[in-house]
């Protein structure tokens, strides 16, 4: 029977203390490996400063390629929605019967164990472990696993303590420029400086677009992805034409299929963890949903902040009456941005470099007649953004925005 670790925790970032206690205790139980589980945290949870998910987990298995006995899972985060420990023990379990499991917890964590919904069945499936902190709380955490044990669960408080790193501190001092040696395994400092991480908000809009650049690179395949550069570019270059900000209209761009190659009961999933209701017609227009589910992934997952980029990216389908200039540069570049070759694509451009709502007006009419044509229901917010403009050019055309 093999005899795995799981180490859960948010990992914002990992650090040494972590690594430290892993190692300590893939020792002392001869583990034959520990996975470390990064946390999806909750959207009610997620701090300005905090690190986007793929980030936590790229930065674990940054360590874990450095020790052979660490391992990592993106079980929790694939899940996109809060995971209790008892379901990730019982899929591990599942997917791997000839194991005996060691839940690794932190001290503070060890001692609020019995709280943990469906404790018992976590304590049934796995071994309990902890270290104590440097000074601490042995004691402390010795009399709570013998109460523990009273009661029949298995328990292993490890003997040596582990040295005390808080992650606020590594923060904290990332933020303020100062060096992590010492608090971070090796390799993570230098990926928290490459990447702009903790630095709250001020990091420059070029390493965030960066960032971004990478994140969607991980979600989307090599047609989508190269779109969404394409979009971006395009978009950028007519906000710089009708005003709009370059930079947002850029991020925009990257942003906005982000969830365009995701599975779609994965994207119906997020929807409902974040609460957001389709009405009857999106529900029936699985491909309205990744706009939907594009900003709510940007805004709870990614901490994006930005409404203006989070509108342009939900109305990036369907448009909408009272559109914003960003809303209209987004929309329209994704009908004219270099990779497009429709039939129409050279007018389109034409008439995007004279005026976007000329040009969103032929995009509309484009796509109302091609769902007619396919007998689809039209989106009432893509017949109010239509509407809006004709009504406005037989009023002579107060809603031209440009030139
Ligand atoms: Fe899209
Ligand atoms: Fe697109």
């Amino acid at each position: 029977m093999k005899k795995m670790g799981l180490f859960g925790g948010t990992y914002d970032p990992i650090h040494q203390g972590h690594v430290s206690l892993a190692l300590g205790l893939a020792e002392a139980l001869s583990l034959d490996g520990v996975v470390l589980m990064p946390t999806f945290v909750p959207p009610h949870k997620i701090k300005e400063s905090m690190a986007p998910a793929e980030h936590r987990l790229a930065m674990c298995r940054l360590v874990a390629a450095q020790h052979p006995v660490l391992q990592v899972s993106d079980l929790e985060l694939a899940r996109e929605g809060a995971s209790f420990t008892v379901d990730t023990l019982e899929a591990l379990c599942r997917t791997h019967p000839d194991t005996e499991w060691y839940l690794i917890t932190g001290a503070d964590m060890f001692t609020t164990l019995r709280t943990w919904h469906r404790f018992e069945d976590i304590a049934r499936m796995a071994v309990l472990c902890t270290v104590p902190r440097a000074g601490t709380d042995t004691a402390r955490l010795q009399a709570y696993a013998a109460a523990l044990e009273a009661e029949g669960c298995r328990c292993y408080v490890h003997p040596c303590p582990v040295e005390d790193i808080s992650s606020t501190e590594v923060r904290r001092r990332a933020a303020a420029g100062e060096s992590l040696a010492g608090l971070v395994p090796p390799g993570v400092e230098e990926y928290i400086r490459r990447h702009g991480l903790y630095r709250d908000g001020a990091a420059d809009t070029r390493t965030r677009d960066q960032q971004f650049i990478e994140i969607i690179r991980s979600r989307l395949g090599d047609y989508r992805f190269r779109h969404s550069l394409c979009v971006a570019q395009e978009a950028r270059r007519l906000a710089r034409l009708h005003g709009a900000d370059p930079d947002k209209a850029y991020t925009a761009g990257i942003l906005h299929d982000i969830m365009k190659d995701t599975d779609p009961n994965a994207q119906l999933q997020i929807l409902e963890d974040f609460g957001i209701l389709l009405d009857g017609l999106e529900r029936q227009s699985p491909t309205l949903w990744h706009a939907r589910s594009g900003e709510a992934f940007l805004r709870h997952i990614l901490c994006i902040g930005d409404e203006d980029v989070l509108r342009a990216v939900r109305y990036h389908t369907t448009g909408r009456a009272g559109m914003t200039l960003l809303e209209q540069v987004l929309f329209v570049a994704d009908f004219t941005s270099a990779d497009r070759d429709y039939p129409d694509v050279d007018v389109m451009r034409r008439l995007a470099d004279e005026s976007l709502t000329a040009a969103i007006k032929y995009g509309i009419d484009y796509t109302i007649r091609d769902l007619l044509d396919r007998d689809r229901a039209v989106h009432p917010d893509t017949v109010a953004a239509y509407n809006e403009i004709v009504l406005s050019e037989a009023n002579g055309g107060q809603a031209n925005e440009s030139k």
